[in-house]
């Protein structure tokens, strides 16, 4: 099947199998395998994805359901010249060791932050729940996303 969608500002158009799912097709069509996967079944969080703005688990939805949608993956939330605000907290507060979960960290804590950016220590706790780290533990990982917030309180809303 044909599938359009935005992803990182770009259109792309893509063949896939009708069984394909989103995490498989950002991975291995388009090569943007800074989206992980861990469980493939919507338990740990390492595959989460910007859709329209929402936090969602790449391995739970088809690339087909994706059309005419802008799909945001970690790529999308860094830039060429320097670190992101989010980037840099999660830096200083040495919350990755690995690495393998940071991608669905970082995609939803973004999510997180930009409709919430007066969120407090229980609210980042509450919504990275659903995100399984195996090596850093969870304090230095909340501290990191409660230092970003500032960049997100824009006057316009517009977040970083
Ligand atoms: S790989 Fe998608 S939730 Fe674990
Ligand atoms: S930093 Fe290794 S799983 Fe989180």
């Amino acid at each position: 099947m044909s599938v359009q969608f935005e992803v990182n500002g770009r259109q792309v158009h893509v063949e896939v199998e009708p069984r394909m799912t989103l995490a498989d097709c950002l991975r291995h069509e388009l090569g943007l395998t800074g989206t992980h996967l861990g469980c493939e079944h919507g338990v740990c969080g390492a595959c989460t994805v910007l859709v329209n703005g929402d936090a969602v688990r790449s391995c739970l939805m088809l690339a087909v359901q994706v059309e005419g949608s802008k799909v945001v993956t970690v790529e999308g939330l860094s830039n060429d010249t320097e670190l992101t605000a989010l980037q840099k907290s999660f830096r200083k507060h040495h919350a990755l060791q690995c690495g393998f979960c940071t991608p669905g960290m970082i995609t939803t804590a973004h999510a997180l932050l930009t409709e919430e950016p007066d969120c407090d220590a229980d609210r980042v706790r509450e919504v990275l729940s659903g995100n399984i780290c195996r090596c850093t533990g969870y304090i230095s990982i909340v501290e990191a996303v409660l230092d970003a917030r500032s960049a997100y309180k824009t006057s316009d809303g517009s977040g970083p």
